[in-house]
């Protein structure tokens, strides 16, 4: 019998994501840079500094994604530097962005921008941020201008990411900026969040009627810890209403559910060309009566569970295939717009690659439409409250010189691209151990 070999579609997409912050350095007037100097606030102290140099020489990195096989990039504007006061507008930055784009291009790589990544403009955090509703009219007025410049190059438009996570981490657990506990002004923000989405999509197909255009979802699967315990169950029931169920029936359905709204959402109804999934790892969940802060669940990773690094969360490709096919319900085209691993050492990824795209392509199998997928990330970088901490990259960094070093993982990647396939020849190659799991 001939071994199997996991074709993809002849069109697929296989490229790597990052987000402006985390790679371009000296992003001087958002408020991450703000919350960066803050004491207390990144582990370690660290700071973003000059990141992996993007702002002054993405180019060099481009070259390593088009040798790497790679046929796409997901990456974001930085809104503080296209619209440093507000209403101003600098042609500069633009430019720059332009010929980042123009680059992508030219090495064959076709680019996903990303307008939202967890940065603010400083002017608009002194104006309450995305509790205020006006941030809506803000963020429309600013992607306009950049359809305008940058269309040229780009037809595929990511407006925000994860709007849950960006909710979450900055308005419930308080560790991103701006750094409140407060449920209210969360929900308020995930609002306006999902309202400028829908007012962006509407005015970059005014400008650019062949766009295609969706925002970044992080699924998160949440599992009752015991599922005969109904209470267990109930609570995994709630938190993946809040955390997911709630944010993909806004711009699907036009629904405000619990906790972000009630009623109607007409208005953003309909506003996805695709959809995009970020998938790390699943939570098991237990009710705890203690913690209204997190909606009564207590969550944690399954005992026996293989771990990522720095606790980030349980290895779970069948996590892959499940949020897959939970999207494929909603009846758009996917992109996995993020998927990756903290692992300095390397001795995960491979493994990890190799089983989050099988799962990938099982659902492919069943004619579910997933175009492409982005692995998180390219080159190490700056990881937000984490710092420098935890290491997603294909490609190793050392912040301090610059220097990058290839980690195996980067190689089987390639392999893949290039065959876009995986065959018994790459899992001989990099994981050996699964050859008795994948191929008969
Ligand atoms: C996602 C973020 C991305 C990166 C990865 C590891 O939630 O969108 O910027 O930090 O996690």
């Amino acid at each position: 019998m001939p071994e199997a070999t996991f074709h993809f579609p002849a069109d697929f997409r296989w490229g790597t994501a990052t987000a402006a912050h985390q790679v371009e350095g000296n992003n001087t007037n958002n408020d991450w840079w703000v919350w960066e100097q803050e004491e207390g606030r990144i582990k370690e102290g660290h700071r973003s500094g000059r990141a992996c140099n993007w702002w002054e020489n993405a180019e060099a990195d481009f070259d390593r994604a088009a040798e790497l096989g790679q046929n796409a990039h997901r990456l974001s504007v930085e809104w503080s530097r296209i619209e440093p006061r507000e209403g101003y507008f600098d042609d500069a930055a633009l430019d720059r962005y332009r010929a980042m784009l123009r680059a992508l291009r030219e090495r064959g790589i076709e680019p996903m921008v990303t307008l939202h990544h967890f940065t603010n403009p400083l002017w608009l955090a002194e104006m309450g941020g995305w509790e205020n509703p006006r941030a809506v009219f803000f963020f429309e007025r600013y992607v306009a201008r950049v359809v305008e410049a940058l269309g040229e190059f780009c037809d595929l438009w990511c407006t925000v990411n994860e709007p849950n996570v960006y909710v979450y981490m900055g308005y419930l657990a308080g560790v991103f900026p701006p750094g409140k506990q407060d449920f209210g002004a969360g929900m308020r923000a995930g609002r306006h969040l999902m309202r400028a989405h829908a007012a962006a999509y509407r005015r970059i197909h005014a400008l650019q009627p062949h766009a295609r255009v969706g925002f970044a979802h992080n699924l998160r699967l949440f599992d009752p810890a015991n599922p005969r315990s109904l209470l267990d169950r109930w609570v995994a029931g709630l938190q993946d209403r809040g955390y997911n169920e709630a944010f993909l029936a806004a711009p699907t359905r036009g629904r405000w559910l619990f906790p972000l709204g009630f009623g109607f959402a007409w208005r953003l109804r309909g506003t996805l060309d695709w959809i995009g999934l970020n998938y790390y790892t699943r939570d098991l969940v237990a009710f705890d009566r203690h913690r209204p802060q997190s909606l009564f669940g207590r969550n944690f990773h399954a005992p026996d569970a293989e771990l990522l690094d720095g606790g980030y969360g349980e290895f779970y490709p069948d996590g892959m295939e499940r949020s897959l096919k939970r999207l494929s319900y909603l009846g758009l085209p996917i992109y996995v717009t993020e998927n990756g691993i903290p692992d300095a050492d390397d001795d995960q990824r491979p493994r990890y690659l190799i089983l989050h795209l099988h799962r990938l392509w099982r659902v492919l199998q069943g004619c579910v439409p997933i175009m492409g997928y982005y692995h998180w990330t390219l080159v190490d970088n700056f990881e937000w409250a984490e710092g420098w901490t935890l290491r997603f990259g294909l490609i190793e960094l050392d912040p301090e010189t610059g220097r990058r070093t290839y980690r195996p993982s980067a190689y089987l990647y390639r392999d893949i691209c290039r065959a876009n396939a995986i065959t018994p020849e790459i899992i001989d190659g990099y994981a050996p151990e699964l050859r008795l799991v994948l191929l008969p």
